[in-house]
């Protein structure tokens, strides 16, 4: 997966896995729900108003990686992370924009520190867009702080270089499990 598809929105064209299996081995039942790669990328599409949201054929490969896990706030919104080596990072995280400021973002970023440290990582970590308020809003009150920055790492849709944060989290005292 290249590094621009992460967390945030940068305009390469995607590189699908290699690996195509028949449509239903994707379908994954987390908590009784049915998710398909169709339905990630659609509310990616409808979360993420500039460029640019994943495929189907992204999502397809990241349900498959063994070291990946998907949380699910009902069709509302969803975080995909991935834990390897101690360390955990969230790859994305998208929130319908009507169901927002309800608290789904950080309940998602909040069970995504406890799965992580759940799988062994001692450190979480995360790449965000400067420009990205709310985003940054809710990783700074899960805990994480600017760790480093990567200058022009994305394009605005004007063509404009945005810079990328680099956010990180210590696990090692603990993260608080979602309060429900
Ligand atoms: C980032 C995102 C997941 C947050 O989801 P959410 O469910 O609205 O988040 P929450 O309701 O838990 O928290 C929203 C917080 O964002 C902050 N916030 C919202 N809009 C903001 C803005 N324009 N500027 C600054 N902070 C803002 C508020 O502090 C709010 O916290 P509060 O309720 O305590 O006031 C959602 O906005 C989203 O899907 N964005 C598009 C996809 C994206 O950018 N993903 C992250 C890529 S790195």
């Amino acid at each position: 997966m290249p590094r621009d598809t992460r967390c945030a929105r940068r305009g390469a064209a995607p590189v699908a896995r290699s690996v195509r299996l028949p449509r239903d081995i994707w379908r994954r039942e987390i908590r009784g729900l049915a998710v398909t790669p169709e339905a990630l990328a659609a509310l990616h599409a409808r979360a993420f108003t500039t460029p640019r949201p994943w495929s189907a054929e992204e999502f397809s490969g990241w349900l498959v990686d063994p070291l990946a896990f998907l949380l699910l706030e009902g069709d509302a919104g969803f975080l995909l992370g991935r834990a390897v080596a101690g360390e955990a990072e969230l790859l994305t995280v998208a929130v319908a924009p009507e169901a927002r400021g309800r608290g789904l973002g950080q309940r998602l970023v909040s069970r995504f520190l406890y799965q992580a440290r759940l799988r062994g990582a001692e450190v979480a970590f995360l790449e965000v867009a400067e420009d990205n308020a709310p985003a940054r809003a809710v990783y700074s009150k899960a805990g994480f702080t600017e760790s480093g920055r990567r200058r022009g790492y994305y394009r605005s849709p004007g063509g404009h270089p945005i810079d990328a944060l680099v956010m990180r989290r210590v696990l090692a005292d603990g993260a608080a499990p979602p309060s429900t």
